[in-house]
């Protein structure tokens, strides 16, 4: 072809296009084949194996993570006809049948869009997902996707097995604590019953120093007891062994009787020790016992963390939601907490500080053991505290236990005003 047989105007009105028709597509094919490397090679790239097929289940194309993950070589992709690469991978899953029968199924509804789980004979675990392959809004056949997740299904199981163990022998552990502590109660009573019979008798026969021997010992017992008596109690709430007991009562006698057991504590301390109530708190529904036990270890703590100064048990009645609460608040002008120390507070063994606490014994299990308490009966525990200038214990209550709504660790954050 002569050069003068061209179009006249091609060069100029087609700058771009410089060389004709036939360098144009020469260099569209180039720039289609530069673009289906890059897309191949992202292809190549993930980590899920990926395989396109038309209408019919023909597979138009797979990447290379696909023939790996289905241990397929090359050459026996390019050489296998899909019915025969169908059967190829059935032979490596636990469930041929289900795996056929789910892909015919898929095929016969074009729309649908699956995520399933493969379990193939040799261990491994794949998700596959399937969904339709769209050119423009015609759906032209099916893409599937492969992903192994066995570390990730091990892991999760692995995790299940430990937390199973863990409860399983945390649930052990209550039970062997209920029992022992209730094996150790017994001789011990009879310790201190014998103990105070006997230092009576040596008293009566003046032997003051052996007496006052003895009254270490049952000193010593005592606190065994109280130990003993917390480690039981806490077992049984773990256990979810602890029972409520429900009644109504008085406040105002359980105050005064609360204040009373706890004066001895304060003897020969500059300690003023009082109740402030309105002159009829009303009437509680709980377990008269646990919030006694509640109260006692507040006002011991009180007493064991102040030298001078004042304590008080204070009862103020609380209106929230149209439920009426009680906050009882034990106040002390003692030695105070940080903030810090505050946080650790009802954790079971955990005492402040064991260089100051250790004058004072104590087994670290109070508080764990009230704040439980208090919120079996739907109620909580709050601190507030200064080192130096005393601390705040406030138990709040559901004037009637069962009546409002469980608590936990809401309540603090719904919007009580506390009494002070
Ligand atoms: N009113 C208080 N003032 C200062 N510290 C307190 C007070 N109440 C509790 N604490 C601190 O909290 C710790 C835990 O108290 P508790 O759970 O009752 O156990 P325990 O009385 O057996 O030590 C105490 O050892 C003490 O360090
Ligand atoms: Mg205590």
């Amino acid at each position: 072809m002569g050069k003068d047989r061209e179009p006249p105007t091609a060069g100029a009105a087609d700058a771009p296009d410089a060389g004709g028709p036939q360098a144009r597509l020469a260099r569209l094919e180039e720039e289609r084949a530069r673009y289906l490397s890059l897309l191949r090679a992202t292809f190549d790239a993930i980590d899920e194996g990926v395989s396109a097929a038309d209408l019919d289940g023909n597979i138009l194309h797979h990447n290379r993570r696909f023939l790996e993950m289905w241990s397929i070589t090359p050459e026996i992709a390019e050489a296998e006809d899909s019915a025969t690469r169908r059967t190829y991978l059935a032979r490596q899953v636990v469930d041929p049948e289900g795996f056929r029968a789910r892909i015919a199924e898929l095929y016969a509804n074009p729309e649908a869009e699956a995520v399933d789980v493969v379990e193939l004979k040799d261990g491994r675990v794949f998700q596959r997902s399937s969904r339709p392959y769209r050119v423009g809004t015609a759906i032209v056949g099916r893409v599937w996707c492969y992903r192994d997740v066995t570390e990730q299904r091990r892991a999760a199981a692995a995790l299940e097995a430990a937390r199973d163990t863990a409860e399983a022998a945390n649930r052990a552990k209550s039970t062997i604590l209920a029992n022992v502590s209730h094996e150790l109660r017994t001789p011990l009573n009879a310790i201190l019953g014998y103990s105070e019979m006997v230092e009576e008798e040596v008293r009566l026969q003046g032997l003051p120093n052996a007496a006052a021997d003895l009254e270490k010992v049952r000193g010593a017992g005592r606190h065994l007891l109280a130990l003993i008596n917390d480690l039981l109690d806490l077992s049984k709430i773990e256990a979810g062994r602890m029972d409520l007991s429900l009644e109504t009562f008085p406040l105002a006698g359980l105050l005064e009787e609360a204040v009373a057991t706890t004066r001895p504590l304060l003897a020969g301390k500059d300690v003023f020790l009082d109740v402030w109530a309105p002159p009829d708190p009303g009437e509680l529904h709980a377990d008269l016992r646990k919030v006694r036990q509640v109260l006692l270890n507040l006002l011991s703590n009180a007493a064991k963390f102040t030298s001078e100064g004042t304590i008080t048990l204070e009862a103020a009645p609380l209106l929230r939601d149209g439920e009426e609460w009680v906050a009882l608040t034990v106040r002390d002008t003692g030695i105070g907490i940080s903030p810090d120390q505050q946080r650790h507070l009802f954790v079971p063994f955990s005492q402040v500080d064991s260089s100051t606490t250790r004058p004072h014994g104590g087994t670290g299990l109070g508080l764990a053991i009230s704040r439980r308490l208090c919120q079996m009966m739907g109620g909580d525990i709050f601190v507030e505290s200064e080192p130096g200038r005393g601390s705040s214990f406030t138990v709040l209550l559901p004037r009637v236990a069962g009546s409002a709504p469980p608590s936990g660790s809401s309540l603090s954050e719904g919007g009580f005003r506390l009494p002070g």
